[in-house]
């Protein structure tokens, strides 16, 4: 049995007092466990329930009322649509009931900021909506899941996190779900916004804020997935020395609604796959030049490819603008809608 799986539970405050905050648990490393305490890889990511995790910060139960529900149990390399639309219905569900004050959303680190930015263009609130992981199992020396739910609960109920969108808590560090990306693939200061910033820090266990985004989201948004039972195809194709159209094809060829392409430089594409993706165009599918680079903007560059119709993804990932793109297409096969939206979220 790890450490801070065994404290027990002593309320400081009163119920009445302290905020009710609703935890969404999904997996990943957060509720994974190892054979041993220094196994940091390999391990089962997933493996323990929302209460085991909840009892092992009894710290948490100082600061709110918390009630804990599994959405799913799931390493988050493996997310699905599916998942993303119970959390987004649950989520605005939740927030809808006035006695509710915020939710945290555990979650793992691998595709954390995709779920992160979806509820953060589909959730109907203000409330906060705070995501959650660890890098280290529930089981490891030093685990940081305890620390960061801590963290996380104590974001979701600061007025201060109110309006501010979709965030992500880890580290000691707030991150706004558009611009945060996963940069390390085992260090716990993985979560960065490159270039664009954090927006805020935790110090002694309280949030404090910098900076908020100027992109709209949350209840400013224009998408509705209540009643939505799937998502449109939108597929990625990652560029490289000597590409071609083949991929892209495949794509065109699996039903895919839109395609983004990560491109390299500034969304740049290779002349041997640019047929491809005229065609794909042509077929109706929309095209969104993104880039493999991490930093920096998409915008208008070749004449060539605006006289294509291939829209700019702005400073999106591709992961991302993966998501703005099948949101859009959810309302709209209009190519300057489409840009409108790359430009507002
Ligand atoms: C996952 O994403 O579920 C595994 C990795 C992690 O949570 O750090």
């Amino acid at each position: 049995m790890v450490a801070w799986l065994t404290c027990s539970f002593s309320p400081a405050a009163s119920a009445e007092e302290l905020p009710a905050i609703e935890i969404l648990a999904t997996g990943g490393t957060i509720a994974g466990t190892a054979a041993s305490d220094t196994q940091m890889t390999g391990y089962k990511a997933g493996a323990l329930g929302i209460d085991t995790l909840l009892q092992a910060v009894p710290a948490i139960h100082d600061i709110a009322v918390v009630h804990g529900e599994q959405i799913a149990n799931t390493g988050s390399e493996s997310m699905t649509t599916d998942i993303w639309l119970k959390l987004a219905t649950r989520c605005n569900a939740l927030l809808a009931n006035p006695n509710i004050k915020g939710i945290v959303i555990t979650h793992g680190t691998d595709t954390l900021e995709e779920t992160a930015y979806f509820l953060n263009l589909v959730v109907k609130s203000d409330k906060p909506v705070v995501l959650v992981g660890a890098m280290r199992p529930a089981t490891a020396i030093s685990a940081d899941g305890p620390v960061n739910l801590l963290n996380a609960v104590k974001l979701a109920a600061s007025p201060k996190a109110v309006g501010k969108g979709v965030l992500v808590a880890l580290n000691d560090e707030i991150n706004g779900a558009r611009d945060v990306t996963k940069t390390s693939t085992e260090n716990v200061a993985t979560f960065k916004s490159p270039e664009l910033g954090l927006l805020g820090y935790f110090a002694n266990g309280e949030p404090y804020f910098y900076k908020e985004t100027t992109r709209c989201h949350t209840k400013h948004t224009e998408f509705d997935v209540s009643g939505l039972t799937e998502l449109p195809r939108v597929d990625i194709i990652y560029t490289h020395v000597n590409d071609d159209r083949h991929l892209i094809d495949a794509a065109v060829h699996q039903g895919a609604k839109g395609i983004v392409y990560a491109g390299s430089g500034m969304g740049s594409i290779h002349k041997d796959a640019e047929p491809g993706l005229i065609d794909a165009q042509k077929a109706g599918v929309v095209i969104v030049r993104s880039s493999r680079v991490g930093n920096g903007m998409v915008v208008a560059s070749s004449a060539e490819w605006t006289a294509e119709h291939f829209l700019n993804g702005d400073t999106l990932n591709p992961q991302k603008a993966r998501i703005l793109l099948q949101l859009a297409l959810t309302k709209t096969q209009d190519l300057d809608e489409i840009q409108r939206m790359f430009d507002t979220y």
